[in-house]
């Protein structure tokens, strides 16, 4: 089935169940800990060895030895893999660049180098400290500043330009030009990466932890050399990811080779300090922006150039990205540089492009209104746009900006702020307002699923989405029981596993609008089987209701239609280019209040609000706590996450939960979420867009923005910690 036109009126106009807050299907398998996580699947595989990694000490050069002997002969051994008995492994460079395994060359710090495999983890920990390996050591880079020094002022080749934005940054009766600094980021999930691997027959089935279940089995099939269909990977339960998980990482490899090398079934956890290096994260950049706007508040100029680190041959960090959309302006300027470093890959974390990219242009933004004198949500209102700013023929499908700027507004009391920063106080407190807007963009994905209606007419829906915290479980429950006219705990919902029907996945905020149009169609299909099965030609003239079917006079329960045995129905909902004849994306506005102490400089968050925009709302449950989940992430870039390098050593050195600080529950104040009522007939069957994303963009920012209304300090380089500002701190 093809989603190749505007969605019109369908069956989710008139819902029942979409729409309505639900709580999670899967809450009471959460909380009673009976949802296994990959590490705890004790029954899925008889005999379960335990392999715990080697990794590497040095982040760049070649292994010229490794003594395993004294590990191997370490009580309750098994077996060893090292890196350099298997060779070089092929790297699925669609996805990603830096080696997972194999080889004598180490790339970056904590690469994985072996695993080793015994009765117990704490055998194989005690025996992995026994291997000594010595390395030729080469120099990597890893100064980001001498980088951007270098390529500061090289625009040979910009990702965009549209006018004349020098003359017209030239010409502009008031203008801004800063530089912002964000910092490297870890997803820091609470489930580190973990897998199980069983082989059985040259057939490798891993259960292991991961968003994009298609994805993951084509790269381990391709690491390992071997057929994708001898790979099964299932991951029904995941402990957040936030693009950490997106693909095949370390674990699944070792454990999968470990296994293999043993003989029996191994589990290989990743031990929170190797997470940090071993896997992906978000690069540091830093940004430039500069902005020209009229007396008026008009932009008429504006440009955005960043650069980020990547590993050799990757991508780094778009932060110039929501640039190209979010605001009006005729002459615009967007340049990316890349500087090749020698640290782990940089790859996607939530939000990848506008998480960053927002933590600079909301400042900029905040600053240019001050210039003006303009109130910040008035002066972006007025640089809403309807359209592409670069191209003005391609229209926003929906875009109701100004109107989260207004609803937050007047929710938030924004309108009672003291303009002038350092003016308010509340005893020995500080008190600053800060807002910010968010873009985001919402893609989808090809989607598929399976339906077995059973013939007590539960309905069984199968397919390799994923549920990463976010609700999976329950929007599609929720779609398929609207569909099929069946209350909610007649629908059963199976995910993560690669026998199931591919997929979208959970990543870049396109799981939601895309795993349910898949669930749709395959709903669709499954409602031509019934009239089939009835003998109806005109599936439309039938009425799905109450756990059966009507025709004309004729009414029957689904469960006397499957009573001589399951009805199957199988589809994939594909998304065809006219998707991206107008730009669908979701947009909102944050809003915060903060203390900071007046003596100690220490910054509590008071209040948060956030007005989404992101077409209709599937289940508000559990869109909020996505977006409060968000928030809480945004406050953790705006005041403590920082993987700090070692610039000598090459490697982060905040590589744990003591160092890479995360917010705790004490630092999230009440946190109000407004959805507009919106609905994108240009998105999805089901008129939905994304929100897991939209929830963290633009929230480090408005922090900034109220510490500095607070204070009357400005903090251009996040996080914004107290060693930044202290001095600075108006006179008690
Ligand atoms: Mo997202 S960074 O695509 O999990």
């Amino acid at each position: 089935m093809e989603f190749n036109e505007p969605a019109g009126e369908n069956v989710f106009d008139h819902s029942k169940v979409v729409g309505r807050p639900t709580p999670r299907v899967d809450g009471p398998l959460k909380v009673s800990g009976r949802a296994p996580y990959a590490y705890e699947r004790h029954d899925v595989a008889e005999g379960q060895l335990v392999g715990y990694p080697v990794v590497s000490t040095i982040a760049q050069g070649r292994i010229t030895n490794m003594e395993t002997e004294a590990a191997l002969n370490a009580p309750g051994v098994v077996a060893i893999v090292t890196t350099l008995e298997t060779g070089e492994m092929p790297i699925p460079s669609d996805m990603n660049v830096a080696p997972l395994f194999g080889g004598a060359e180490v790339a970056h710090y904590h690469q994985a180098i072996g695993v080793v495999v015994a009765d117990t983890l704490e055998q194989a920990r005690a025996a992995a400290a026994l291997i000594k390996v010595d390395y030729d050591v080469t120099k990597g880079s890893y100064d980001l500043e001498a980088a951007w020094q270098e390529k500061r002022e090289d625009r040979s080749d910009p990702v965009s330009r549209v006018g004349d934005f020098e003359a017209a940054f030239e010409a502009a009766e008031v203008t801004l030009d800063q530089e912002y600094r964000t910092p490297s980021q870890s997803h820091a999930m609470m489930e580190p990466h973990a897998s199980i691997a069983a082989w059985k027959d040259g057939k490798l089935t891993v259960w292991t932890s991961n968003q994009m279940i298609e994805w993951t089995r084509q790269a381990l099939a391709t690491t390992l050399e071997m057929d994708p269909e001898d790979v099964r990977i299932d991951s029904p339960f995941i402990g957040g990811g936030f693009g950490s998980k997106l693909f095949l990482r370390a674990d699944s490899v070792l454990a999968a080779l470990g296994a293999r090398k043993a003989g029996r079934p191994v589990k290989v956890m990743l031990p929170r300090p190797m997470v940090m290096n071993n896997t992906t994260h978000r690069a540091s950049t830093i940004q430039r922006i500069r902005i020209g706007a009229q007396q008026d508040g008009k932009i008429t100029a504006i440009a955005h150039e960043a650069i980020s680190h990547t590993f050799p041959g990757g991508d780094g960090e778009n932060a110039i990205s929501q640039t190209q959309k979010f605001y009006a302006g005729e002459n615009r300027l967007i340049v990316k540089h890349l500087a090749e470093m020698h640290l782990p890959e940089a790859n996607a974390m939530r939000a990848p492009g506008e998480a960053a990219g927002l933590m600079a242009l909301e400042i900029a933004m905040d600053e240019m209104a001050e210039k003006l004198g303009m109130d910040p949500a008035e002066f972006r209102a007025i640089n809403d746009t309807q359209v592409d700013p670069e191209d003005p023929d391609k229209p926003f499908s929906e875009r109701h900006f100004v109107e989260c700027l207004n609803r937050g507004s007047e929710a938030f009391g924004w309108g009672d702020r003291n303009a002038t920063p350092g003016q308010r106080r509340d005893g020995n407190w500080l008190i600053g307002h800060g807002m910010a807007g968010a873009y985001r963009g919402s893609p989808a994905q090809d989607s598929g699923a399976r339906v077995r209606l059973q013939p007590d007419g539960r309905l069984i829906v199968e397919t390799d989405m994923t549920d990463i915290g976010t609700g999976s479980y329950t929007i599609i429950a929720q779609t398929a029981a609207e569909t099929m006219g069946l209350p909610l705990d007649m629908v059963e919902v199976r995910l993560g596993d690669s026998d199931f029907p591919v997929s979208a996945g959970s990543g870049g905020q396109w799981g939601a609008a895309s795993s349910t149009a898949g669930t749709y169609a395959a709903c669709l299909a499954l409602r031509s089987e019934i009239a089939k099965k009835i003998g109806v030609n005109d599936t439309d003239s039938l009425t799905f209701k109450n756990a059966g079917v009507r025709t004309g006079e004729k009414q029957m329960t689904l469960a006397s239609i499957a009573s001589e045995g399951e009805i199957v129905a199988e589809y994939t909902m594909e998304f065809s280019d006219s998707r991206d004849e107008e730009i669908v994306s979701t947009f909102a506005a944050h809003f915060v209040e903060v203390g900071v102490h007046v003596a100690t400089g220490e910054i509590r968050l008071r209040r948060m609000l956030a007005a989404c925009d992101a077409g209709r709302i599937l289940n508000p449950i559990t869109a909020r706590s996505q977006v409060i989940g968000g928030m809480v992430m945004g406050v953790g870039a705006a005041m403590m996450e920082d993987l700090a390098i070692d610039e000598g050593r090459g490697f982060f050195v905040t590589h744990d939960l003591a160092n890479y600080e995360v917010p705790v529950h004490m630092d999230i104040p009440d946190q109000e979420v407004i959805f507009l009522d919106t609905l994108d007939p240009q998105s999805s069957p089901l008129k939905a867009k994304g929100v897991g994303e939209l929830g963290l963009c633009g929230v480090a920012a408005a922090v900034a923005n109220a510490v500095y209304n607070a204070t009357g300090v400005r903090v251009r380089d996040y996080p914004v910690t107290l060693d930044k500002y202290l001095d600075q701190l108006p006179a008690v």
